[in-house]
Formats: C-alpha cells, structure tokens, sequence
C-alpha cells in the first residue's frame, strides 16, 4: 500500500507566548497534522505543555493534532489527551508494562494508537502489537529536547519496521533532526509521516516553502 506523505511539525520550536497564532501559521502553510511534545520531566529531563493548552488551541485549527506522550505513566494522560483533540496518540514502547492492554484502551477510546521506539529499542518491540497500531514512530534522537542531530543508523530499523509492518495498515514516523538533508533517506528507508521542528521552523524561506519542500523531497524518495 502505498501510504501518503504526512508533515507533522512539531511544537516544541514554537514561539510559546504565541502558540495559537504558531499553530494557525503551520496549518496554513499546509501541514498535515501538529505534533504535540508531551514531556513530564520523569521520561525525559525536560516539561512541556498539559492537556489544557492542547485543548485551548484546538478549536482554532481544523487539521488532526497527535500527542507524543513523553511520559512515565502514559495511562494516566491517555484520556486527557483525547478529550483535548489529540485523534492519535503515541506511547512510548519503553513505558509501557503493558503495551498490548494501553494500545486497546487507546482504540476503545476513538483514537488511533500508536507507539514510539527510543534509539536503543529494537523492531521486534512491536511484533505482538502489530494488529493493534494505526503507527510506529522510530525516534532519530533520543527524545528530550528539539535542535539535535539526526541518528543515520536508525534508518535500517525503520526499514525492518517497514518489512514487519507488510500487510497492515500503519504508518511509519520518524521523529528528530528530520529536514531537507536528512527526510529522503529516511523516507527511502521506509517512512511516510515526518515529524519536523527546527528545520521546519528556522527554514529562512518560510514555513509554506519549507512545508511543500520536505513533501516533496518525501515523495521522490518514496516513488
Ligand atoms: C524530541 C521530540 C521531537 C523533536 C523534533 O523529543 O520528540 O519531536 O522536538 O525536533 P527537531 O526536528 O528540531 O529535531
Ligand atoms: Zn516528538
């Protein structure tokens, strides 16, 4: 199947004391869905933003809105994060103690699951919830922060990803350090969704040229 091209930049870059008018910028400049950095500090030594800001900028966009929940007890801010508008929902594979039972509760609750792989988790993490995920994202830096380098071996992952994913219908992210000299391999390597924040945001073109720019380097890699 073969799967379209997603833009999904993330917040994190953003001016926050302006996020709203930010995140109308970005879908006007033609993203596809926004995504939503949720750190807690625990996970990840750095704090973002909780459902009520996600909520507070809902309203004032139309295009989907996923949160990477970045967090040690993502069962506990699953709902929240739908409730606030969030219609996909990643966790991450390295806090689940049971990834199969939050992956259902996620569905059971009108979302698309979703599961997230640090630099050092192998494929294999997601061969018993496979028939359960509407995407797999393979971080291409270890999560925390935005700005740092992406990681080139994780591009051989994403392609086993990509074989052991044949037949179901789900996606591929990839997530950190993705910009105009890295998104091509990492699309050739299997990937259709592209999570962006700093290339996207510091693009001296803009945000619309740099948006339509990494699409299009996506889809020559991919045809
Ligand atoms: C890191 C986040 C990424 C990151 C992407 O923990 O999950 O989304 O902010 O930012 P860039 O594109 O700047 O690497
Ligand atoms: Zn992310």
């Amino acid at each position: 199947m073969n799967r379209p091209v997603l833009i999904a930049p993330s917040i994190l870059p953003a001016d926050f004391a302006r996020l709203g008018e930010e995140c109308l910028s970005l879908q006007e400049a033609g993203v596809d869905r926004i995504h939503w950095d949720i750190m807690d500090g625990v996970f990840v030594p750095n704090l973002t933003v909780g459902p009520d800001v996600v909520a507070s900028i809902r309203p004032l966009l139309s295009i989907d809105f996923e949160a990477h929940l970045m967090v040690v007890d993502p069962d506990l801010l699953i709902p929240r994060y739908i409730e606030a508008g969030c219609s996909t929902i990643l966790v991450h594979a390295e806090a689940c103690t049971h990834l199969h039972r939050t992956l259902s509760i996620i569905a059971d609750l009108g979302a698309t699951p979703a599961v997230a792989l640090n630099p050092h988790t192998p494929p294999e993490a997601i061969s018993q919830v496979r028939d359960l995920l509407g995407m797999v994202l393979v971080m291409t830096v270890n999560p925390g922060f935005g700005g740092q380098s992406y990681i080139v071996e994780m591009e051989s992952k994403v392609a086993r990803i990509a074989e052991m994913l044949e037949g179901y219908d789900c996606d591929i992210e990839v997530d950190g350090g993705i910009g105009p000299s890295t998104i091509a391999a990492a699309a050739k390597a299997g990937a259709n969704v592209f999570v962006s924040g700093s290339a996207l945001f510091n693009a001296p073109e803009g945000l619309t040229h740099a948006t339509a720019d990494l699409r299009q380097r996506a889809e020559e890699a991919r045809s």
